[in-house]
């Protein structure tokens, strides 16, 4: 008798399942403990920079409230919590040496550590989640090749507090959004609207992932070490127009290649060279790297975070109803393809979450076993899903309780993308869900809900979505129901 008949989807024995935040989004405090501005609190400041002009003064007051958290996620039967660092909060002037150091900020990781321990809560760290010290801005921020090295002291710093506890660090979390987002399109912090700048920011990033990586694994060599990026599935409209098909790879280029084949195959692609050069961008990128750069970026990881959220079909054709999917902030800003100009994304017609973001699990399974033939499959690499989900305009009721039954399904229809991947032979070891709370959506700030935990901002109380109930039981079971 098979005993699993009624199991639904089983995944493999071990798969991690796991919830994930980052520190601006959950954390609030920033002003507790030697806390001071991150970028992202001054760009919060800038009318017209951010939805409402919402900031992360409190946010989901994690900072203060991390004991419940963690005893939530425990209810939730998370094997893993994936949480990161503010680099502000332990190093808050930027300044280098042991004098830089705010020990009360590291304490706060610390004991947010032993709490998920004491809970069997695998702590898996990210060093970087977009949220750089104020003062690090005011010296060129990322466009300066020193805050790669400032960046490993930083890390370094953090190493020695937890590497006795922690043995799994991400050292980036999505370079794309950090660089070409940040300093290109100006969506994000600090919302400079400078390509040469973009280009700088994503290669001093990776520079930086290789220091801290070979750094890391020095100091601890059985460490599972790895960076996260967010991908794009780009189609083209019409895959026999030569024009389409030439949209897509450009997107390609510069969102998904632009950074794994640095890291991954150790060289940038060259039809990204000859596209920025077309683009007026000639030589630009080249002139940030230096001899030996590419071999301190490809420096052997173990796990590629992959985050994914949407596709999108891609075209030099005008469409009038072509997809937006960034927030509707009230300042300039530009496409973040330096060398895209005039690409449109065609609404294909696929249901959208409320960020008008496409729902298209099937793309998971494709860019899944993409990513394992072209990149890490030959060097023997895992993969993890660090972050999928999706931002609904959830209705609470009377107790607080959303029923949210379009977020369980989009969860059910890319788990169940991950698993045709997986049994397609992709080596993909565990799921985290964005997000574990509802939280601050950067330039959309609190005006759209990722939480499989819904947070009453007013009065800081959590109440688990019917998403929640559900994810609770797939982590459970090691399942989701058929
Ligand atoms: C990716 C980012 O890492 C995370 O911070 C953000 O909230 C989600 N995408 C949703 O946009």
């Amino acid at each position: 008798m098979n005993l699993n008949s009624n199991a639904g989807i089983q995944f493999p024995e071990g798969f991690l399942w796991g919830a994930a935040t980052a520190a601006f989004q959950v954390e609030g405090a920033s002003t507790q403990d030697g806390r001071k501005d991150s970028v992202w609190d001054t760009f919060a400041r800038v009318p017209g920079a951010v939805l409402g002009g919402d900031n992360g003064d409190v946010a989901c007051d994690q900072y203060n409230l991390y004991k419940n958290d963690v005893a939530l996620m425990k209810s939730l039967n998370l094997d893993a919590y994936r949480f990161s660092i503010s680099w502000a909060r332990v190093r808050p002037d930027a300044v280098s040496g042991p004098e830089g150091v705010n020990q009360l900020g590291v304490d706060y990781y610390s004991r947010l550590v032993d709490e998920l321990l004491e809970n069997d809560i695998k702590p898996w760290v990210t060093l970087f989640h977009w949220d750089h010290p104020a003062a690090l801005e005011d010296n060129g921020g990322w466009a300066n090749r020193d805050s790669a090295y400032r960046f490993t002291e930083y890390a370094l710093t953090m190493h020695d507090a937890l590497a006795d506890r922690v043995n799994i660090w991400t050292t980036l979390n999505e370079p794309w959004c950090s660089s070409f987002l940040s300093y290109g399109a100006g969506v994000h912090a600090p919302g400079k609207l400078s390509y040469p700048d973009a280009l700088a920011a994503a290669h001093h990033q990776m520079l930086g992932h290789g220091l801290v990586t070979q750094e890391l694994r020095k100091r601890q060599p059985e460490a599972n070490l790895g960076i996260t990026l967010n991908f794009t599935v780009a189609d083209p409209v019409d895959p026999s127009n030569p024009m389409d098909v030439d949209a897509a790879r450009r997107i390609d280029g510069q969102f998904n290649r632009v950074f794994t084949d640095p890291i991954l195959l150790g060289q940038y692609p060259e039809d990204l060279f000859t596209d920025l050069a077309g683009a007026g961008l000639g030589g630009v990128l080249e002139s940030n790297i230096q001899d030996g750069d590419l071999e301190i970026i490809s420096t052997p990881i173990d796990t590629l975070g992959v985050n994914y959220y949407h596709g999108e079909e891609v075209s030099y054709r005008d469409y009038p109803d072509a997809v937006d999917g960034s927030a509707p902030v009230a300042r300039t800003t530009q496409s973040p393809f330096p060398a895209a100009e005039g690409v449109k994304v065609r609404n294909r017609g696929l249901p959208m979450t409320d960020q008008n973001w496409e729902i298209q699990p099937e793309g998971l399974t494709r860019l899944l076993t993409r990513l394992q033939k072209d990149y890490t499959g030959p060097k023997g690499i895992a993969m993890y899903i660090t972050e999928n989900g999706c931002a609904f305009d959830d209705v609470a009721d009377e107790n607080g309780y959303v029923d949210d039954q379009n977020r369980l399904s989009f969860y059910d229809s890319h788990l169940r993308a991950v698993k045709d991947a997986i049994d397609a032979g992709v080596d993909v070891r565990g799921y985290f869900a964005w997000s574990l709370l509802d939280n601050y959506e950067w330039a959309w700030g609190y005006s759209k809900r990722f939480g499989i935990v819904g947070v009453d901002f007013e009065t800081q109380e959590r109440t688990v979505k019917a998403s929640g109930l559900w994810y609770a039981q797939v982590a459970k079971d090691n399942a989701v129901p058929a």
